[in-house]
């Protein structure tokens, strides 16, 4: 059994299903999955956050990027989060240990990559190659290829950092010339030659999905966290007895910084009326 899964239902939780479910990211990667737990759960209210003020998480240091994580769990748990989703790759393999510290048993803590680690390895088979391109910091931790290894060794695992792939989605690169040369620069690459399917280990990359998509015409099966996440959670709620059942819930998002990208992602995913308010983390 899955560790996180048996991990959620023995710990005894005292929550209530009217909470919100908190969500974090560096940035607008987040959204991604926000969208896809609105689209599970559309009763749930959903507290984001999004810290502007320093990504990328990407290529900082780890005792920065458990810093920023850890602050902003307890900002979430302030706002009496039931859920918290570290809705970013990087900050789930370095600061999940040190925000499960400090979450305990207040908040259901939910990471990006078990869901998608325990799917991929029911859907894949025996010797499949899978690629895997995330930040510097998902990379170099080596969790996923660990995972995947200990449920399947015949598994072969590639991996490769893409690190210009999360500012240029944040600085609204998407669908034009820039993307498409970036992209074709790092999936030519030598590393993921022959691969079956890729995992995008970054929650900006479904951003670009159709993208990679059309890179990869068919051939390779590209994996993203969000859905995977957003239909994970909702188990989880339902195995804890925690849906909530509220009508038109009210969603909030805090940044660290205020940047227009944001704003503008912010509205794209949640055209309903949403609050974007200033929260510092330092
Ligand atoms: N979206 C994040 C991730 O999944 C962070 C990207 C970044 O800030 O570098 O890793």
């Amino acid at each position: 059994m899955n560790c996180l899964f048996f991990k959620l239902r023995t710990t005894k939780y005292t929550l209530k299903a009217d909470q919100p479910i908190g969500i974090f990211d560096s940035g607008i990667g987040g959204l991604t999955v926000a969208n896809a737990i609105k689209k599970h759960l559309p009763n749930e209210e959903i507290i984001y956050f999004g810290d502007t003020a320093h990504l990328p998480y990407g290529d900082k240091a780890p005792y920065s990027i458990k810093h920023y994580s850890t602050e902003i769990a307890k900002f979430l748990l302030e706002k009496k989060c039931k859920v918290i989703v570290i809705a970013c790759n990087t900050a789930s393999s370095i600061a999940y240990k040190d925000v499960l510290k400090v979450t305990q048993n207040n908040a259901i803590l939910i990471n990006v990559i078990d869901p998608v680690v325990e799917k991929v390895h029911k859907e894949a088979k025996q010797n499949d190659h899978i690629g895997i391109i995330g930040t510097k910091g998902t990379i170099k931790s080596g969790i996923y290829r660990k995972k995947l290894k200990e449920l399947n060794d015949d598994l072969e695992v590639s991996s490769m950092a893409t690190p210009l792939l999360a500012p240029m989605i944040e600085e609204g690169f998407i669908n034009d010339k820039i993307s498409k040369t970036v992209l074709e620069s790092y999936l030519t690459d030598n590393k993921l030659k022959d691969i079956n399917s890729i995992i995008l280990a970054c929650t900006h990359y479904p951003l670009i999905k159709d993208e990679i998509n059309l890179f990869y015409k068919g051939k390779v099966t590209v994996v993203d966290s969000a859905d995977i996440v957003g239909n994970y959670v909702k188990a989880q709620l339902e195995i804890q007895g925690l849906l909530n059942k509220k009508n038109k819930p009210k969603h909030q998002f805090f940044i660290s910084d205020y940047t227009s990208s944001f704003e503008k992602s912010a509205r794209h995913f949640f055209p309903e009326k949403i609050t974007l308010e200033k929260a510092s983390i330092w």
